[in-house]
């Protein structure tokens, strides 16, 4: 382990913990709904392609801004190219925006456990049947989510969770969390692929799904890949910058951003196989796949009708769960690093300092649907763009020639061809289709 608990302790460890914070509630509910409206495999496809020519790109100007600086998100900016301290102000984008992020995303990672608790205590399913309508299940997400101080209670608890692991540090707490819970991650997905194939409609989800249907696919359909490629590779929350300042100087970026995205790729066509099959077996496809409801709505109406409810519903949402906990540690590590680097406090006071405002608004978060959705938002639609675009044009322009060489072949060690080609798409081709993203609200 390294001594001061700085750097990543293992190779697997920082895959495991850069993948948990890829692999998040965008991959798991985001995607099937994006995929079931943007034409099926038709979506899966441009994702893939967004995932490939600009996601990873991005994601290899975040890791080599990461670890030239070796600091925070701010501090990485004035590290890499002091003459242009002004540039900093991006990296603080990026903190703000983790720290308005982590704010609902907590609120919904909050849902998750209290839904696993439901499912482990039989709460979810008391007074319902697989003769049930879905209004039955609708009426029980609207008195779990909405329901005045439960979800609060949850939100709270996710909370302490996510502090509990992060006082540990990045070796203790986060790898360590990473290395157990990311394996069960794929077991249970495993499993649940498994399960689905065997339903009796299996073939036709999978037809529904992997029949690219390119009449969907419109600007719009192309727009809603490109962000759930950035979304999913979680770019533009300072997220990569600050776990790659953990990595050591022999991790090999590219190798990572590619192990990182196929696996990130990976759960999406899982949950692609888990999910079609099963609202098709038991027809209830024409609910929409969409989201929030799907997710907290149509699983437990699928669930019911499954023999072993229980244990199914507890899996799925153990499975959330550890998605939802993986990724939020990641985005509340940006703005903890940032408060201990830039103010120089130690790493307990930092957590501290920055749990307690996210413990409150989290609470105030979970009973208000207005804060709520302003947030996300807020985030998704303006501040993850434009601090997506912001790293591109520093990355691509004003910080020296040598960064991204450098990192990419580990100053000289290693050989890597995807240099020039990554630099052209830093410089032109992502700015451009992010501010592509930026502008088409206002169309
Ligand atoms: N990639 C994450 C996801 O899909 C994005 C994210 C990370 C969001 C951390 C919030 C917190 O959910």
């Amino acid at each position: 382990m390294s001594a001061n608990n700085t750097q990543f302790f293992s190779k697997i460890g920082l895959i495991a913990a850069t993948v948990g914070s890829a692999v998040g509630l965008g991959n798991i509910w985001r995607f099937p709904a994006e995929a079931q409206a943007g034409g099926g495999a038709a979506f899966l496809i441009l994702y893939i392609l967004c995932v490939v020519a600009l996601g990873i790109p991005v994601m290899l100007a975040e890791f080599s801004l990461g670890r030239a600086g070796r600091t925070d998100a701010i501090g990485s900016f004035s590290a890499v190219s002091p003459k242009h301290r002004g540039w900093r102000y991006v990296g603080g984008l990026s903190v703000v925006t983790a720290f308005l992020i982590s704010i609902f995303y907590m609120v919904v990672a909050g849902w998750t456990l209290e839904y696993l608790f439901e499912s482990l205590t039989g709460g979810l399913y008391s007074g319902v049947s697989s003769a049930s309508t879905s209004e039955a299940f609708a009426s029980k997400m609207d008195t779990y989510i909405s329901g005045g101080w439960r979800p609060m209670v949850f939100t709270v608890f996710m909370v302490l969770i996510n502090l509990a692991i992060l006082l540990g540090g990045v070796t203790k707490g986060i790898e360590r969390l990473s290395n157990i819970l990311m394996p069960l991650l794929f077991v249970i997905l495993l499993a649940f692929c498994i399960v689905s194939l065997t339903l009796p409609k299996a073939g036709e989800g999978l037809v529904y799904f992997f029949h690219p249907d390119f009449s969907k696919v419109t600007p719009s359909v192309i727009l809603s890949a490109l962000g759930q490629a950035f979304f999913s590779l979680s770019l533009g929350m300072g997220i990569l910058i600050t776990y790659s300042s953990y990595y050591p100087p022999e991790t090999r970026l590219v190798r990572t951003a590619g192990t990182v995205s196929f696996l990130s790729i990976l759960v999406a066509v899982m949950m692609g196989i888990i999910i079609f099959p099963a609202v098709m077996s038991f027809g209830l496809a024409d609910h929409g796949v969409a989201g929030t409801t799907l997710v907290f709505s149509t699983l437990p109406e699928v669930f019911v009708r499954l023999p072993l409810t229980g244990l199914w519903s507890s899996l799925f949402f153990l499975l959330l769960a550890i998605a939802a906990l993986t990724s939020t540690v990641s985005i509340v590590e940006v703005v903890i690093r940032c408060v201990q680097d830039r103010l120089g406090m130690s790493r307990k006071a930092a957590c501290y300092w920055v749990m307690i405002p996210v413990l409150v608004l989290s609470g105030i978060c979970s009973v208000s649907m207005g804060m709520f959705n302003f947030l996300d938002f807020l985030t998704a639609e303006i501040l993850l763009p434009v601090a997506a675009m912001g790293v591109c044009v520093f990355v691509g322009w004003i910080a020296p020639k040598s960064l991204l060489s450098n990192q990419l072949t580990n100053d000289g060690s290693i050989r890597s061809r995807v240099i020039g080609l990554c630099l052209f798409i830093i410089r032109y081709v992502a700015p451009g289709l992010i501010f592509l993203v930026l502008i088409t609200p206002l169309l």
